[in-house]
């Protein structure tokens, strides 16, 4: 069981503990996307969580705050929760079966090149196709289960059909034409090969009213942006598309607005493959030209024709595994571009984030748990009995929190009496 494994699986743990006792939520790291429109925000979130189910195009297409979680869910054949956590680890030699009727067999030797990005590491076995429109159920590819929206009551199991509701979600609160609204669409991926994540997807910063749109579109965009990267725990992707001058970068700009220090920004460098001719982004993958203490990372989405034509993710990652393989400028530096090594970078950056705010979620817990005994001594015992008495459940969520995770993880004990 790997350290950072547990470390993902408490920090989960004392979300859905501080949620269930209606408390503030812990601020948790959030990796949250930046740029403007059409950089390929929603096409970098999409390639990450490795499946098709963004709505994106040209214009505006992400017109409300989605925000994503995904939710990782014991695999019913291991007696460990644990999440084997490698994001980025390509071991081509590891096949996962796809699970139908319950075989979940092929996960146990796969656990540990498991990462947190469903599928990031698949390989396609002989009869399981990739997802398309219409195709597929998410549960025939073993490691993700389904998907349930906050605002409406039922379980997807078909990304078409997530894509479709993201639409008509939108359409509802935002209008039809081109409006956008700072309320969120909430939806949660569960399944045992997803690693307990937040990832959330922004309308583009713009600068000219269309539509709907009112007269200060630029500004309200830009303060929903800040409102989820000014979080001083946010890890903010600055996507940028490599085809506009980096000096224009919205997303860079926004972000050091509220990192100044260019800590918790990741830049993202996007439409690599749509550059000018005898041109190209060496400097700024290699650090010279803007400065990132988390460094830039190239990547190659698909076109809006890949699109159009429904091109599979998979063939998407060829794709662009060979665009940096071959290129004559970016060969050299291949194994630090493309998606896999976004997602293997995020995961680290992730990791760093969670150890650096685990004492401050600690404190607040202790605090927490010092408030709730007394609120228990003050009540007394018959309180404590008590069905529905709220200090009590915080009590017994926070022990099982203590007793199964805390202790768990070495230096990183809560006192704790009861
Ligand atoms: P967003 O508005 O920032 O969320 O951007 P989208 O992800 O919706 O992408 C906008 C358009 O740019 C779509 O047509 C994508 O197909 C296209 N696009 C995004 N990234 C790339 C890339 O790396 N290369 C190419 N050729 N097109 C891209
Ligand atoms: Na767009
Ligand atoms: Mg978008």
């Amino acid at each position: 069981m790997s350290m950072d494994g547990d470390l993902i699986a408490l920090v989960n743990k004392l979300q859905d503990t501080f949620n269930a006792i209606g408390g503030d939520a812990v601020d948790l790291p959030q990796i949250v996307v930046v740029g403007s429109q059409s950089s390929g925000k929603s096409s970098v979130l999409e390639t990450i969580v490795g499946r098709d189910f963004l709505p994106r195009g040209q214009g505006i297409v992400t017109r409300r705050p989605l925000i994503l979680q995904l939710i990782h869910t014991p695999d019913a054949s291991s007696s460990s929760a644990s999440t084997g956590l490698s994001a980025g680890n390509n071991n081509s030699s590891v096949r996962r079966s796809p699970r139908i009727g319950g075989n979940l067999d092929a996960d146990h030797h796969d656990r540990s090149t498991q990462g947190y990005l469903p599928d990031l590491n698949h390989t396609p076995t002989a009869g399981a196709g990739i997802m398309r429109p219409g195709g597929r159920q998410m549960n025939e590819y073993g490691n993700v289960t389904y998907a349930e929206f906050l605002h409406i009551n039922r379980r997807f199991t078909d990304f078409e059909e997530i894509r479709k509701e993201i639409e008509n979600e939108t359409y509802r609160v935002a209008g039809q034409n081109k409006g956008v609204s700072k309320l969120p669409i909430n939806l949660k991926i569960y399944g045992p090969g997803v690693l307990n994540l937040t990832l959330v997807d922004l309308p583009g910063l713009t600068k000219v009213p269309v539509g709907d749109q009112p007269t200060d579109i630029e500004r309200q965009i830009k303060n929903l942006v800040l409102d989820y990267i000014s979080k001083p725990n946010a890890v903010i992707l600055a996507v940028s598309p490599a085809n506009v001058d980096l000096a224009n970068s919205d997303a860079l700009k926004l972000a050091r607005s509220v990192d100044p220090r260019g800590l918790r920004t990741l830049g993202v460098l996007t439409k690599l493959d749509l550059m000018d001719a005898g041109t190209n982004a060496l400097d700024i993958l290699t650090g010279r030209t803007y400065p990132l203490k988390l460094g830039f990372v190239g990547v190659v989405n698909r076109s809006q024709q890949d699109i159009m034509q429904d091109l599979p993710m998979e063939d998407a990652r060829q794709k662009e595994e060979d665009f940096f393989k071959t290129h004559p400028v970016y060969r050299n530096i291949a194994h630090r571009c493309g998606t896999k090594y976004l997602a293997k970078t995020l995961n680290a950056v992730l990791m760093t984030h969670i150890r650096e705010k685990l004492p401050d979620m600690k404190a607040r817990l202790n605090t927490l748990m010092g408030q709730t005994q007394q609120e228990l001594n003050a009540f007394g015992d018959a309180t404590f009995l008590g069905e529905q008495h709220r200090g009590s459940l915080i009590l017994k969520l926070m022990t099982e929190f203590s007793r199964d995770f805390v202790s768990s993880i070495e230096g990183t004990s809560l006192e704790i009496s009861t």
